[in-house]
């Protein structure tokens, strides 16, 4: 790709002024970088747009001149999904200043958002009406509404809410040749065809820019407890997931496996974490149980259920907070794994998922493949058990660089994704494709789905203009050459 005309840029930086457009290096330089710090980009500027009308305008004069759009939210992705390739033929789209909440409507049970909300900021707006959002995860103090809905991401509440997919009534975007859609309307039925809503959802800013979306809320935790548990194997967290789901049904919201050599990395990592049972246990499990009624607290029958598990044998010790305050540093254990791994070194990182009854034996027959092939590795999976997906990450030998993840790294990465494609799983549960997984997808996914993909990639957008290098595999060299096309040639 070459670099943007100078025309364009003009016209670009008249468009959006002094606070919708810099090339500043010093401005650009932190968005040029992923949070994982895997891959760096080149871009002659960044564009923020603060209204759905100016990144409609943005987006024709860039199809306009073929010149490509990387949006970017939060830069929380963990596939190299927000960051632009080395070319500098891209332009930075940054939706942080369209952050409004449009409107709350606690009797609705929905909020419209633009793009550039942060997921904690709408967690604290809806608290305010007595409602909350039901979807969190690590990343929530940066993660934006437009990055959550545009990766379809999961997170801890998964279990009882569903992803980002069944928690959308509809977005608003602009399309390639930018077109606003304006999907916007919480319509319960709406058979008027292909749902545009959920094409966008998941589709990684290539089809079109979300700019904003309407999202159910739930009413607010009345009260809730958080639960630890110790036990000696990944199918004794799923026993032990069944046997709450068969005592107290649907109030256990978040049901996250947490294996002994991850619990040591955060020990060892971060400030003020603290073993929570009395002697460490090879595998964990966080537990929350919800009510949205203040007086019908599920402690008791969570209480009674661990403790008939633990007279049973499912699980070997349990701790439960008896404050937020402990309730809040159980979930700092299982928040800041991925923090606590940066610090270990390098990893080959692998999200996958099977089915939630197959999980247990995966995980072992896999990391027993995986340390036998490439001795020194470690394999520390850990996660969403009741979703059927786990972070199965796998920690270089000591001492290994980064150069690791271009030779051993990538075989690793290989054996793990045809292991879970042979168990009928995916290769990307919930952070996507993005860069980083776009060889692996073209070289595992199903003809159909790839093909299907690209028709759809193609029709939307033939200029190629739209986060392009991500999520769809290139058709044979039409990529390129489509994209200069132009709208106007
Ligand atoms: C998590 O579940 O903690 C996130 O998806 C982050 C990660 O995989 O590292
Ligand atoms: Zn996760």
């Amino acid at each position: 790709m070459s670099s943007p005309p100078p025309e364009l840029l003009r016209r670009l930086a008249d468009r959006l002024g002094p606070k919708g457009y810099s090339d500043d290096p010093a401005d650009l330089d932190p968005w040029l970088t992923d949070w994982r710090g895997r891959y760096r980009g080149k871009a002659e500027a960044l564009l923020s747009p603060a209204t759905a009308e100016e990144v409609s305008d943005v987006v024709r004069l860039c199809a306009e001149a073929g010149v490509p759009l990387v949006p970017q939210g939060g830069n929380t992705s963990m596939v190299g999904g927000a960051t632009p390739d080395s070319s500098g033929g891209a332009l930075i789209l940054s939706l942080r200043r369209m952050n409004v909440i449009r409107s709350l409507d606690r009797e609705a049970n929905l909020a419209v958002c633009e793009a550039g909300v942060v997921l904690e900021t709408l967690h604290q707006a809806a608290l305010a009406e007595g409602r909350r959002f039901p979807l969190s995860l690590a990343a929530k103090g940066s993660a934006t509404i437009g990055g959550l809905v545009s990766t379809n991401a999961g997170g801890t509440q998964v279990l009882r809410f569903g992803t980002m997919r069944s928690l959308v009534q509809g977005v608003e975007a602009v399309l390639p040749d930018g077109s606003l859609f304006n999907g916007l309307s919480p319509l319960k039925k709406d058979n008027r065809g292909y749902n545009l809503t959920q094409l966008l959802i998941g589709a990684e800013g290539t089809l079109g820019i979300v700019t904003a979306a309407s999202l159910k809320l739930v009413p607010a935790i009345g009260s809730r407890v958080v639960a630890w548990a110790g036990l000696a194997s990944a199918s004794d967290a799923l026993r032990l997931l069944r046997h709450l789901e068969a005592a107290i049904g649907d109030v256990v919201e978040s049901f996250e496996l947490v294996p002994r050599t991850a619990l040591d990395l955060v020990l060892r990592h971060v400030p003020g974490t603290r073993q929570p049972l009395s002697e460490p246990t090879p595998w964990n499990v966080l537990i929350e149980a919800v009510s949205p009624i203040a007086a019908e607290s599920p402690e008791k029958p969570l209480y009674e259920a661990l403790r008939s598990a633990l007279e049973i044998g499912i699980i070997q010790d349990v701790a439960i907070a008896s404050s937020e305050a402990q309730a809040d540093d159980l979930w700092r254990l299982r928040e800041t794994i991925s923090e606590a791994e940066r610090h270990h070194g390098p990893a080959a990182k692998h999200d996958i998922s099977v089915t939630v009854e197959q999980m247990p034996a995966f995980m072992t027959s896999a990391a027993a493949e995986v340390e036998e092939r490439f001795p020194g590795t470690q394999v520390i999976a850990f996660g969403h058990l009741g979703d059927g997906n786990v972070h199965f990450n796998v920690a270089a030998p000591p001492g290994a660089g980064p150069e690791w993840f271009e030779g051993e790294g990538g075989q690793v990465t290989m054996l793990v994704h045809d292991l879970v494609t042979a168990a009928g799983g995916s290769i990307s549960a919930e952070h996507g494709i993005g860069q980083m997984k776009l060889g692996e997808l073209t070289r595992l996914a199903d003809p159909a789905r790839i093909a299907a993909m690209q028709a759809i990639k193609q029709g939307l957008d033939p200029w190629n203009i739209m986060n392009p290098g991500k999520l769809v595999p290139p058709v044979d060299g039409a990529a390129g050459s489509l994209a200069r096309g132009g709208l106007n040639p």
